[in-house]
C-alpha cells in the first residue's frame, strides 16, 4: 500500500507541487486577495528566520503588519530580522527565542505572551526531519516534540490572545507528504521498530491536520487553516531531503512561491469567508486522502492522538507559582 501511495503522491507532485504547478495555479489568483493593508494587526511566525517563514514574514511586514517572529537562534534571528526590516521599511518586528522541542519553553514563552498581548494570526510554519531517532532534554522524540507537541502547545497556550481581537487565525504548515500516511495514533513517538525520519516526518504532517481539523471545531472565534506549500528550495529541503532536493531542484517552487498561500490564509478576506479547519494548496482547499490510500482515521484513533498529545502537554505546563515568574 505504501508503495501505491508514494507512487500516486509522486506523479501528483510532479503536476501539482512543482515550480511549473504553482505558475499554472497561480494563473487563477485574485492578486487583489494580498493587497491588504495590515496595519494594527499582529502576526506572530514560527520558524521566521529561513525558507518559507522569512519569506511570510517579509510580506506580512511589506504589508504593514506587527511580525513576532519565533525563533531558535538568535544570530540567525537577528540576520533575517534585519533583513526584513531593510526590505520593508517596517520597524514592528519583534524576536523571541524559543525552541519549540522544549515544551516547557513554550508553554511559558506563550502564556506571558498571552498575559500581555493580543494576536491576531498564528502561523505555525517551524518544522525538523531529524534522523537518527534522538530525545529531547524532556525525553521525547525530537520531531515529534518540535512539530506536533511544540506546535500544540504554543496554539492553545494563545487561544486567549487570538479570543479577543477581530477576525483571529491560525495557519499551520503542514505538508503534501502526509497524504502518504494513515495517522499511527499507537506510537506517536516512534518507539517501535526501526525509525525513518520521512516517515516521522509525514506522520507529524498528518498529525497537523487533524489537530487543526479538531481545534476548528473546539474554537469557533478563530478560523484554522492548515495547507502545503509544494516542493520549494529552502534550507530545509537542501539539508533533509537532499537527493530529492537534487532531482528536483530546476522544478523547485522559491521560498515566496511556497509562502504565498500561508500569506493568503493569513491575511487575505477569501480565506477567511472559506470554513475553518480545512487544508489547502495553491489557495484552493483540497482533500486530505489521495484515493484508495485506505489513509482515513477513525474518531477514536483521533481522540487517542488527541488525549495522548494532551495529556504530554499537560505534564509540561507550568504550575501556577512558575507562571508568575514573569
Ligand atoms: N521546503 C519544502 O519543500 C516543504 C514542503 C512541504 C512542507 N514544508 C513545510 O514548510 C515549513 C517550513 O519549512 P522550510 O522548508 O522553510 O524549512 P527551513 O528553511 O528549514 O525552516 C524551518 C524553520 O524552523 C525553525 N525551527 C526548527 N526547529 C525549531 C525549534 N526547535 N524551535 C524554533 N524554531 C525551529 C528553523 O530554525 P533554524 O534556522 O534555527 O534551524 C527554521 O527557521 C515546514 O513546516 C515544512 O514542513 C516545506
Amino acid at each position: 500500500m505504501s508503495i501505491y501511495r508514494n507512487a500516486v503522491w509522486f506523479l501528483k507532485g510532479r503536476q501539482e507541487y512543482t515550480k511549473n504547478g504553482y505558475e499554472a495555479a497561480a494563473k487563477h489568483f485574485a492578486q487583489a486577495d494580498l493587497e491588504v493593508d495590515l496595519s494594527g494587526r499582529s502576526y506572530m511566525i514560527t520558524g521566521a528566520n529561513s525558507g518559507i517563514g522569512k519569506s511570510t514574514a517579509k510580506e506580512i511586514a511589506q504589508r504593514g503588519g506587527t511580525v513576532h517572529m519565533i525563533c531558535r537562534n538568535k544570530d540567525r534571528a537577528e540576520a533575517a530580522k534585519g533583513e526584513i526590516v531593510e526590505q520593508t521599511k517596517n520597524d514592528n518586528v519583534h524576536i523571541h527565542i524559543v525552541d519549540l522541542s522544549s515544551a516547557r519553553q513554550v508553554w511559558e514563552f506563550a502564556q506571558n505572551f498571552s498575559k500581555h498581548n493580543t494576536l491576531h494570526v498564528l502561523i505555525n510554519n517551524a518544522c525538523i526531519m531529524t534522523s537518527p531517532r534522538e530525545l529531547t532534554e524532556e525525553g521525547l522524540e525530537k520531531n515529534f516534540a518540535t512539530n506536533v507537541l511544540g506546535t500544540y502547545i504554543l496554539t492553545t497556550a494563545l487561544i486567549p490572545a487570538l479570543e479577543q481581537v477581530e477576525s483571529p487565525r491560525v495557519v499551520t504548515v503542514s505538508s503534501g507528504g502526509m497524504l502518504t500516511q494513515k495517522l499511527n495514533a499507537e506510537d506517536i513517538q516512534f518507539e517501535k521498530g526501526t525509525f525513518d525520519s520521512l516517515m516521522a516526518y509525514s506522520q507529524n504532517k498528518r498529525q497537523q491536520v487533524i489537530l487543526s481539523e479538531r481545534w476548528a471545531a473546539q474554537y469557533k472565534k478563530i478560523h484554522f487553516s492548515s495547507m502545503h506549500p509544494g516542493w520549494v528550495d529552502t534550507p530545509g529541503s537542501r539539508t533533509s531531503v537532499p537527493s530529492f532536493h537534487a532531482k528536483m531542484l530546476s522544478n523547485m517552487r522559491t521560498a515566496a512561491m511556497g509562502a504565498d498561500t500561508v500569506v493568503w490564509l493569513a491575511v487575505s478576506a477569501a480565506a477567511a469567508k472559506q470554513p475553518s479547519g480545512l487544508f489547502f494548496q495553491d489557495r484552493k482547499a483540497v482533500g486530505t486522502h489521495l484515493p484508495l490510500a485506505s489513509t482515513r482515521s477513525t474518531p477514536q484513533e483521533e481522540e487517542k492522538l488527541l488525549a495522548a498529545v494532551e495529556e504530554l502537554a499537560l505534564k509540561f505546563k507550568p504550575n501556577k507559582e512558575q507562571q508568575y515568574r514573569h
